[in-house]
């Protein structure tokens, strides 16, 4: 396709993008590669073909390529930044601050009472971060439980997901990503800076230097840490893997759990949780027995 000129040239060549069809098989192979690479389930369903053709076909523009076939030839000559930019492309990274805002009341609780018990260190592990509101939030409850001793609240951020990652990392949002954050919280935690003539939130060093961000995949087929965690926060991930895919995962966070440790999951996710050695306290909160 040569490069379009003008803005109708523009519009007919993102249309002709729009009519490149996505078959069923071409569905199936990218479900399939998602699922082994992530763990992420799609089954064929309207909206999940629907979404696979509007998330790749940014890639095919971005490649230029003119089928998904071609796509598929690329992808499976392999190499680590195509597979981290095709599951960035897969994955869903809806995320806010104060999500499912029990849970750090639960949280504001529970950092004292594991700070009498556990001495010099609290660590606490969010494994689906995305673009790092949740281990934000969890850093300004730290901050806000335990007072001049939040210092000993240690988080790792981790997601599979290198794009949003990198987000997290720098820690800088615009306002419309401000969304959940009190103004109390804002003014204390964050401040104004401007970049390229806009304005953005960029999380002071109290809270950015708690954390420690690095690519995790859920899909690990066995956890190693060198200390257990005293909580871990494992939001709205699990309702992507399929029942297997949840059973190991949880039996893996419950493994890399301290004994009296808690495990928090999504409100919707909690259905399906069965460990002997967890037992259910309040929505989708856990503790280790
Ligand atoms: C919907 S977001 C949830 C973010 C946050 N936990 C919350 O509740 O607001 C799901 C996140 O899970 C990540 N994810 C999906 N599959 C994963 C895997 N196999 N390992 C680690 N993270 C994964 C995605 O990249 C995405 O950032």
């Amino acid at each position: 396709m040569s490069a379009p000129k003008k803005t109708s040239d523009i519009v007919s060549a993102l249309n002709d993008f729009e009519d490149i069809k996505l078959t069923d098989k071409m569905f199936g192979k990218f479900a399939e590669h998602m699922y082994t690479l992530a763990g992420v389930d799609l089954p064929l369903t309207p909206k999940n073909h629907a979404l696979i053709r509007n998330r790749i076909v940014k890639l095919l523009r971005r490649h230029s390529l003119k089928s998904y076939e071609e796509y598929w030839a690329m992808i499976e000559r392999g190499g680590a930044e195509l597979t981290s930019e095709f599951i960035s492309a897969l994955t869903t990274n809806m995320t806010s601050f104060y999500r499912e805002s029990n849970h750090f009341d639960f949280l504001t609780g529970a950092l004292p009472e594991l700070s009498k018990k556990f001495g010099s260190d609290i660590r606490l592990w969010c494994c689906a971060a995305s673009t790092g509101q949740e281990p934000y939030t969890i850093a300004m409850t730290a901050c806000e439980a335990l007072g001049d001793q939040y210092k000993k609240a240690r988080l790792l951020a981790t997601d599979i997901d290198l794009q949003v990652l990198k987000k997290a990392s720098i820690g800088t949002y615009e306002e419309r990503e401000m969304q959940g954050l009190p103004p109390a919280q804002r003014s204390k935690y964050f401040e104004k800076v401007k970049a390229q003539g806009e304005e953005f939130w960029r999380a002071k060093d109290q809270i950015h230097n708690m954390i420690r961000f690095a690519p995790f995949n859920l899909m690990t087929p066995k956890y190693e840490f060198q200390h257990q965690f005293h909580v871990i926060f494992c939001r709205n991930v699990l309702i992507y893997f399929d029942e297997a895919t949840t059973k190991k995962v949880i039996d893996n966070l419950t493994a890399c759990l301290a004994p009296g440790g808690y495990l928090v999951l999504g409100h919707s996710e909690s259905g399906n949780v069965k460990h002997t050695h967890l037992k259910p306290l309040s929505r989708a909160v856990y503790q280790k027995i």
